[in-house]
């Protein structure tokens, strides 16, 4: 790797980027070149990334627009090596976190206390930079395209501002990782999108690194039972660490889990969240809630539509959708670092394995084998 914090600036730095030539092919990795930031830019070196499953939704997705040779990668924490023009409150040396969600805090939807939407998003599956519409990756002298404006699975990469978050300097970048998107979409889908209430009950479909956040994210909002969906057995013993009271796997019973979650509670639970991004797990999760308030969140990405039932959303129950569990980066992201450095949120747990930059595949592997949570990638192993 050439270029490093100091001397790098305003230059272009060649170095290792795992680059996806193909959807569904394993990432190769390549010397890249990566461009100096251009105004309200900042160009980054990644200290450590973690697979998230959109990534994987991305990869092996062949029907949809993304652009290839592209670098993928959202998760991620680094410090800032150098600033492009008009750059404020961000300088070098700064430990931050890129988001894939922009705030820009100018917007109408910034503006608003309603939701995280923010009008710089529109650009977000471009893989371009919105400035000037092209890349800052190249190689060979042919551009490779950006990720949900991060792409931080290469050792250098460039962001916009709007889409970077300064963090304290002594937060261990291994754990905050997670609140990169994973986590911090989660707990958000609990206290900011479902509004979970002290002493209600709660069921979480699905128990990855996105569920184990809803539950920890109720637990800490005194939910009075947290009810663990999962087809994999081996998620409750982990769920437990996370809040989860009790565990359903669909697998053991005959009838629907939504006719099981009723004669566990009664009538419904009051909030339950999808977090596996499956079409009839939605229709599961809406069916569990009780009449009058049950509340649905939908955390799991998906792109086609759902069958509702009329009746049910007449008798006073409500589904919801969200992106970055509508949490507004800028100004909750630090909050969430504040809390996990004041033990007030747990992380450590969710990292299941930790490998190198250059072993990034195998994390592909770990992911889909169900034991792991999260795989933590190091670009150094040696800041480890
Ligand atoms: N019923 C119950 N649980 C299921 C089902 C199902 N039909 N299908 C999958 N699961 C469980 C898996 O066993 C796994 O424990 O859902 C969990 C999903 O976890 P991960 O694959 O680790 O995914 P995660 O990173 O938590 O993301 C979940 O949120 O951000 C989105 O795109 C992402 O849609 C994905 C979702
Ligand atoms: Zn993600």
């Amino acid at each position: 790797m050439n270029g490093s914090v100091g001397n790098s600036k305003g230059k272009v730095i060649t170095c290792k980027a795992a680059v996806c030539w193909a959807p569904g092919e394993a990432l190769v990795m390549e010397d890249i070149q990566v461009a100096p930031p251009q105004a309200l830019e900042v160009r980054i070196r990644i200290i450590c990334t973690a697979l998230c499953h959109t990534d994987v939704s991305f990869w092996s997705n062949k029907q949809d627009n993304t652009r290839y040779p592209q670098i993928f990668g959202h998760e991620a924490v680094g410090r800032v090596e150098s600033v492009g023009e008009n750059v404020k409150d961000i300088e070098e040396g700064d430990l931050v976190i890129p988001v894939f969600m922009p705030h820009c805090t100018e917007c109408v939807d910034c503006k608003s206390t309603e939701s995280n939407m923010c009008a710089r998003s529109e650009n977000l599956i471009s893989g371009l930079m919105a400035s000037d519409n092209s890349s800052r990756f190249s190689i060979n002298g042919k551009p490779i395209y950006h990720f949900l404006g991060v792409s931080s699975f290469s050792e250098y990469t460039v962001v916009e501002v709007d889409s970077l978050v300064k963090i304290d300097p002594m937060a261990a970048p291994d754990k905050v990782c997670l609140l990169s998107c994973g986590v911090t979409t989660g707990l958000g889908g609990v206290w900011k999108v479902g509004n979970v209430q002290k002493g209600s009950t709660v069921a979480v479909f699905g128990l990855g690194t996105v569920g184990m956040a809803v539950a920890e994210g109720a637990r800490i909002r005194g939910a009075s039972r947290i009810i663990g969906v999962d087809v994999n057995p081996k998620k409750f013993d982990i769920g437990k660490k996370f809040g989860v009271t009790e565990f359903v796997n669909p697998k053991d019973h005959e009838k629907p889990v939504h006719q099981v979650i009723k004669e566990m509670t009664g009538s419904g639970v009051d909030y339950s969240f999808e977090c596996t991004g499956n079409k009839s797990v939605i229709v599961e999760a809406f069916k569990s809630t009780r009449n009058g308030w049950g509340t649905t969140v939908i955390i799991g990405v998906n792109m086609t539509e759902i069958p509702i039932d009329f009746g049910e959303l007449l008798c006073g129950k409500t589904i919801k959708g969200s992106l970055f569990g509508g949490m507004k980066a800028k100004t909750d992201l630090p909050l969430l670092v504040d809390m996990y450095m004041k033990k007030e949120l747990q992380l450590d747990d969710l990292i299941t394995h930790e490998i190198s930059f250059p072993e990034i595949n195998k994390s592909f592997e770990l992911l889909k084998g169900g034991e792991c949570l999260r795989c933590i990638m190091w670009m150094d192993m040696a800041l480890h």
